[in-house]
């Protein structure tokens, strides 16, 4: 009897819906238990799909960029899945304001959307801005943007059996996963910073604070039980938008020292400079008031990347120190982050407030 194949084929590839490793483990008869298992697989509703896809994936999609036609990732990875599509990288092309640049300016779509709706990052490789993709530009930076290579095998952090082939890839660990769309020139650049900080030296890696590590399996599958737990990473990139990680980027410090204020602002736990992105900006606003809520003084100190960078370095500390105009009072400051660095203040978030009462001795 022929091995019936159910896998997904081209001239380089095979995709197979491989059956579950219980079934290779106990079959000795290594056919019976192919046959079976891919007909266990095959009453699965994803996998079955799979299998029946075959067809058209043999009638010649022999380009891995076709593959989201006839693959979904999301049916067996499926909490990865549903993180993944909560993230900026699912909405890097539908992005509102991305939109809106791209519609005034419709001639950038070339040269802006390689990086918000790439090909696969392993065919232009680690080092270099990926190529723009033709279809399914809708789908952002997606899973098989960052995970396929040309041959269709899937490149992950471990050594892993799948209905797909899997290659064990050291890159994906590291920073070099994310070097083709966030390491290139001024303004699309965490990278360099990263390296030049203790961090890099630490092995803290983006993935560390981008991508948290949760134990569990990679895959969510009624057919696919025997899936390992292992120390995966959440899909989740969280980033500016998020309150928690924004609000545990940086410290806040108010002293009195000799008659002044000192404000101190640290980069306290931000791999790359903060603001992290081109159009963000921080916002260090200090107010002195009298005894009767009387603004007395008055400083703004904004940090970004728009005309002299002037953001705060992993680590870095920057002191500002104002003499105080009145003997008794009230010193208050507030870090803020912004979106957009246009935005009014009113519109940022609130990264951290301190206050600190005064008097003549
Ligand atoms: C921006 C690039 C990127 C995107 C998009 C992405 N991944 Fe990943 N994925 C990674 C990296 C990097 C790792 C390894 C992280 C590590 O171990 O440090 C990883 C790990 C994995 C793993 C191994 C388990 C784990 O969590 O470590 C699986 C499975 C996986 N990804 C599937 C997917 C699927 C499915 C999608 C789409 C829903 C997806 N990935 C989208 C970059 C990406
Ligand atoms: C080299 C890859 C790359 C290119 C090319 C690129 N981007 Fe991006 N874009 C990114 C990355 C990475 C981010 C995430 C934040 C950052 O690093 O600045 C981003 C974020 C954005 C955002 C912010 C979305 C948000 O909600 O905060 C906008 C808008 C945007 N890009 C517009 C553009 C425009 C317009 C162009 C063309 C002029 C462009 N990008 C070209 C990689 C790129
Ligand atoms: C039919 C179910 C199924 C589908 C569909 C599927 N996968 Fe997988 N995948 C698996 C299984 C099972 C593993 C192995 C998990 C393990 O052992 O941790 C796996 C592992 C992986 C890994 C980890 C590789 C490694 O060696 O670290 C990546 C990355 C991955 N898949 C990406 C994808 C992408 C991208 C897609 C969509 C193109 C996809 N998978 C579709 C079942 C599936
Ligand atoms: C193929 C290009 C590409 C790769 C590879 C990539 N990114 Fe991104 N990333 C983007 C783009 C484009 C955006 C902007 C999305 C948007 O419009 O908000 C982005 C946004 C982000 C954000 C901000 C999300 C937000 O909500 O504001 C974080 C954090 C991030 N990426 C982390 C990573 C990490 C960590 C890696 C490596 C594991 C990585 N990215 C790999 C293109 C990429
Ligand atoms: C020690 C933790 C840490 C490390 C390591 C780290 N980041 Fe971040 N990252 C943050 C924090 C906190 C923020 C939010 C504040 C900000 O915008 O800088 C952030 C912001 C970002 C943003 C901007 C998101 C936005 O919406 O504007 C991007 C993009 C990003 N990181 C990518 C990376 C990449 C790529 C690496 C690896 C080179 C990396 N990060 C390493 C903590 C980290």
């Amino acid at each position: 009897m022929p091995l019936p194949r159910c896998e997904i084929t081209n001239a380089h590839t095979t995709l197979s819906a491989r059956q579950p490793k219980a079934a290779l483990r106990t079959g000795s008869n290594r056919r019976h238990w192919l046959w079976k298992g891919c007909f266990m697989l095959a009453i699965g509703a994803t996998i079955g799909s799979l299998c029946a896809q075959r067809a058209p994936l043999a009638q010649g999609v022999d380009d891995v960029e076709r593959l989201r036609e006839v693959i979904h990732c999301e049916d067996c990875h499926q909490e990865i899945a549903r993180e993944w599509r909560a993230s900026g990288h699912a909405r890097a092309w539908t992005n509102p304001a991305y939109r809106a640049f791209i519609a005034e300016n419709p001639a950038s779509e070339e040269t802006c959307s390689p990086c918000h709706a790439p090909k696969i990052i392993l065919s232009a490789g680690l080092n270099a801005t990926p190529e723009l993709r033709d279809a399914a530009r809708e789908r952002g930076v997606d899973c098989i943007a960052c995970h396929a290579d040309r041959d269709f095998v899937m490149h992950g952090p471990f050594q892993t059996r799948a209905p797909h082939k899997t290659q064990k890839d050291k890159r994906y660990r590291s920073v070099q996963a994310c070097l083709p769309c966030h390491g290139q020139g001024r303004w699309f650049n965490q990278v360099d910073d990263w390296r030049a900080s203790r961090y890099a030296r630490l092995g803290i890696t983006c993935q560390t604070c981008h991508m948290p590590r949760i134990e569990r399996p990679s895959v969510q599958h009624w057919a696919l039980p025997d899936v390992p737990r292992r120390a995966t990473r959440r899909h989740t990139f969280l980033g500016g938008h998020d309150r928690e990680l924004v609000r545990s980027a940086a410290s806040l410090q108010v002293q009195i020292d000799d008659g002044a204020a000192l404000v101190t602002v640290v980069n306290s736990a931000t791999g790359h400079a903060l603001p992290g992105a081109g159009w963000r900006a921080v916002v260090l606003d200090v107010v002195v008031e009298d005894e009767r809520g009387t603004t007395v003084l008055h400083r703004r100190h904004v940090f970004d990347l728009d005309v002299h960078d002037n953001r705060l370095k992993p680590g870095e500390r920057r002191d500002f120190r104002y003499a105080l105009p009145i003997e008794t009072g009230l010193v208050k400051a507030k870090l803020m982050y912004k979106l957009f660095s246009e935005w009014p203040d009113d519109k940022g978030m609130i990264m951290a407030t301190r206050e600190i009462r005064f008097q003549a001795r």
